[in-house]
C-alpha cells in the first residue's frame, strides 16, 4: 500500500462494527468458508508437528543406541519435509478457496453501495465531490479485501496457534515454559500496540509530507509555461525543496520511531528464547529433557514469533481498513429527499399537457427560485420560456423531471401528480436536452446511442441526420468512432449539444425540454437545428428554453420569467402588443443584431 493512502486517514481505533457489517456477505459461500477453515486447521496441525518431528530426529541421533541412519530419520526428516509443505500448501489452497468468497462479498458490496449513489438525488450529489466518492468506495471495497486477508487469516490464526502451542508446551513441559511464551507473546503484542499507536502520527505526517510535495511537483510542471513566462525556476526548487525537507524530516521520525518499535520487539522475542532456552538446557543437563525437547522449544519460539513480526504494520492497517470500510457504508445510510410513495403506479401519457399550479421552489431555505408559478402547456403544443440568466429556467425543468420536490404546489402531467407516479416513467416520458451538456468518454455513436440502448445502427444513423451532425461526422477521419474525450472536451460546445439532442431523439419521449440547447451555436446552424426541433417535437408537447428571443416566435405561447413567476404570457405578437418586459427584450435583441 502507497504511503499517501494513509493522508487523510482520520482514526485511531478499530471499528468493530464493520465485522457485524460484513458477515452476512460472506454466508453466501457456505461450503468454501468451511474448506477454507478445514485447509486453516490443517496447515496449523502441519505447522505445529513441524517442532516434534525436529525432535525426534534430534533425539534419533543422540539416542545411546545405534541408530539405522537409514531408516528412521530418514523417514522422519521426510515427514518433517513433508509438514513444512503441507502447512504452505494448505495456506495457499485455504487463500485460494477463501479469495471468492471475498471477491464476491467486494462485488456485491460494490454494486450495492453504486447503486444506493444512483438512488441519491440530485442535491447530494450537487454537493459531494465525485473523486472523493469513488475514492471512498474504492478504499472501503479495498478494507474488506485486506480485513478478510490478513484479520481472518493471519491474526486470528496466529493467536489461535499460540493458544495451542502453549497448552501444549504446559502439557508437555510444565508450567514455566507455557507461562514465559505466554507472557512474551501478550507484551509482544501490547508494546507492538502502543508503539504502533504511538508512532501512526510519524507515519501520517510523512504520507501528507509526501503528498503535498507531489502535489508541488506537478503543479509546477503543470504550469510550466507560466513558470518560463516569469523565470520563476528559482523559486520554484525552493517551494519544492521546502516541501522535501519537511518529508525528510517526518520520514526521520518515522525511521527512528520504527527502530524503536523493532529494537522492543526483538528485546522480548530474545528475553523469552533465553529464558526459555535455558530453562531447557537445565531440563538437558538434568535428563529431564533431551536435546530434542531443547530444539522443539526453539524451533515453536521461532515459528511463534516470525507471524508477529507484522503485528505492527497489519495492526495499523486493520485500524485504516476498518475506518474506511465504515466510511462506505455510512454512504448506504444516506437517504433519498426524492422517493416514491409505495407501490406508484406508472405514468399513464395520453397526451402529455404538462402544469404547474402554485409552484415555489429554492434550493435552501433562505433564497426562493421560483414563487407560486402558474402556467399550463397544453397538450402537443410548444411552449417557450424565457428571461433573464439566473431567473429560474433550469430550476424548473429539474422540478418536473423530479430531481427536486418543490415546497409548494404540484406539478401535473396529463392530470397525475408527479409525485404519485413511479419515477422511472416519470423520466421516461420527459427528454430533455441539458443546458451543460456532458459525454461518456466513447465514441460519438455510441454517445448517442446511449439515448436508447436497444436503438439499431440504422436508427441511431437517422438520429444523427436529424440533428444535423452528419457534415461534420464527415469531416472527422474516424467517422462515428471518434473518441469524445473525458466528459465530452474534445468536441467544440455546439457538436456536443448536438449529439445530445440526436440521443434525446433516439430515446423519442412524449414530451421533449430543450434547456438552451442551441445556446452554442452560430446563427446559422441554430436555425436549422431549431427547424429540425420543431420537426421532431411536431405532435409531442415541448418546452423551449432560449436565450436569444428569434428561436422562439414560432412557439404557441411564450412565458416571460421574472423574479420566480411569470410576468408575461402569450404568442410572440400578443407579447408585442402587450408592449412590456418581452417587448423591451425583443427591441433590444434586434437592435443589437441590426447593423450586421
Ligand atoms: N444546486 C443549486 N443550489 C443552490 N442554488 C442553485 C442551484 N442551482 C441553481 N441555483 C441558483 O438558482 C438560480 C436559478 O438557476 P437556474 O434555474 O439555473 O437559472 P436559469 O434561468 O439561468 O436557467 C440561480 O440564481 C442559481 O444560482
Ligand atoms: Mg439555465
Amino acid at each position: 500500500m502507497k504511503a499517501s493512502n494513509y493522508a487523510d486517514q482520520p482514526d485511531q481505533k478499530i471499528h468493530w462494527r464493520v465485522f457485524q457489517i460484513i458477515w452476512p456477505y460472506l454466508l453466501e459461500y457456505k461450503t468454501r468458508i468451511f474448506w477454507a477453515v478445514v485447509c486453516l486447521v490443517l496447515s496449523k496441525v502441519a505447522s505445529v508437528s513441524g517442532p516434534f518431528l525436529l525432535k525426534h530426529i534430534v533425539d534419533a541421533f543422540s539416542a545411546d543406541a545405534p541408530v539405522n541412519v537409514l531408516v528412521i530419520p530418514v523417514a522422519l526428516i521426510i515427514a518433517y519435509g513433508f509438514a513444512r509443505f503441507s502447512m504452505i500448501l494448505m495456506g495457499e489452497i485455504r487463500d485460494t478457496v477463501f479469495g471468492r468468497v471475498t471477491e464476491r462479498a467486494m462485488r456485491k458490496i460494490g454494486l450495492e453501495v453504486f447503486r444506493h449513489l444512483h438512488y441519491l438525488d440530485l442535491e447530494f450529489h450537487s454537493e459531494r465531490r465525485t473523486g472523493g466518492l469513488s475514492r471512498d468506495i474504492d478504499r472501503g471495497i479495498q478494507g474488506i479485501s485486506f480485513l478478510m486477508r490478513f484479520f481472518v487469516f493471519n491474526i486470528v490464526p496466529t493467536l489461535l496457534e499460540i493458544a495451542v502451542v502453549v497448552a501444549l508446551l504446559f502439557y508437555n513441559y510444565g508450567l514455566s515454559f507455557a507461562c514465559i511464551t505466554l507472557i512474551a507473546v501478550l507484551l509482544y503484542i501490547v508494546c507492538s500496540m502502543l508503539i504502533t499507536d504511538w508512532r501512526t502520527d510519524f507515519v501520517r505526517q510523512s504520507a501528507r509530507a509526501d503528498s503535498r510535495a507531489s502535489t508541488i511537483c506537478v503543479e509546477s510542471l503543470l504550469n510550466y509555461e507560466t513558470v518560463k513566462y516569469f523565470t520563476n525556476e528559482q523559486y520554484e526548487e525552493e517551494r519544492y525543496d521546502e516541501a522535501l525537507k519537511k518529508w525528510e524530516s517526518a520520514k526521520r521520525k518515522e525511521r527512528l520511531s520504527l527502530l524503536g518499535l523493532n529494537t522492543v520487539q526483538a528485546l522480548i522475542i530474545s528475553v523469552a528464547m533465553t529464558l526459555t532456552m535455558w530453562l531447557a538446557a537445565l531440563g538437558v543437563a538434568d535428563n529431564t529433557m533431551t536435546i530434542g525437547d531443547f530444539v522443539l522449544i526453539n524451533a515453536f519460539m521461532m515459528q511463534l514469533f516470525l507471524p508477529l513480526n507484522f503485528l505492527g504494520f497489519v495492526y495499523r492497517e486493520i485500524r485504516g481498513s476498518t475506518a474506511n470500510i465504515e466510511n462506505m457504508f455510512a454512504l448506504l445510510d444516506v437517504t433519498s429527499h426524492i422517493n416514491e410513495v409505495t407501490n406508484a403506479p406508472d405514468l399513464k401519457i395520453s397526451q402529455g399537457a404538462v402544469s404547474f399550479q402554485s409552484v415555489s421552489f429554492g434550493y435552501g431555505p433562505d433564497r426562493p427560485i421560483l414563487k407560486a408559478l402558474d402556467f399550463t402547456i397544453q397538450a402537443g403544443k410548444q411552449v417557450a420560456i424565457v428571461g433573464a440568466s439566473g431567473a429560474g429556467k433550469s430550476t424548473l425543468v429539474k422540478l418536473l423531471f423530479r430531481f427536486y420536490d418543490p415546497n409548494n404546489g404540484k406539478i401535473l402531467i396529463d392530470g397525475q401528480d408527479v409525485r404519485n407516479i413511479s419515477l422511472k416513467s416519470l423520466r421516461q416520458a420527459i427528454g430533455v436536452v441539458p443546458q451543460d451538456t456532458v459525454l461518456f468518454n466513447d465514441s460519438i455513436f455510441e454517445n448517442i446511442r446511449y439515448g436508447n440502448p436497444q436503438a439499431t445502427d440504422n436508427e441511431v444513423m437517422q438520429a444523427i441526420k436529424l440533428a444535423h451532425l452528419s457534415d461534420f461526422i464527415a469531416d472527422l477521419p474516424d467517422g462515428v468512432a471518434t473518441l469524445v474525450g473525458e466528459r465530452g472536451l474534445k468536441l467544440s460546445g455546439g457538436e456536443k449539444q448536438r449529439v445530445t439532442i440526436a440521443r434525446t431523439i433516439l430515446k423519442q419521449p412524449p414530451i421533449l425540454v430543450f434547456d438552451e440547447a442551441t445556446s452554442s451555436l452560430d446563427s446559422q446552424s441554430e436555425r436549422s437545428i431549431m427547424a429540425a426541433l420543431n420537426e421532431i417535437s411536431k405532435d409531442h408537447t415541448s418546452v423551449i428554453i432560449a436565450h436569444r428571443l428569434s428561436t422562439v416566435v414560432d412557439a404557441d405561447k411564450i412565458l416571460v420569467l421574472h423574479q420566480g413567476t411569470v410576468v408575461e404570457s402569450g404568442s410572440h405578437l400578443e407579447l408585442l402588443g402587450v408592449n412590456g418586459r418581452y417587448a423591451r427584450l425583443w427591441a433590444a435583441q434586434l437592435r443589437d443584431r441590426s447593423p450586421a
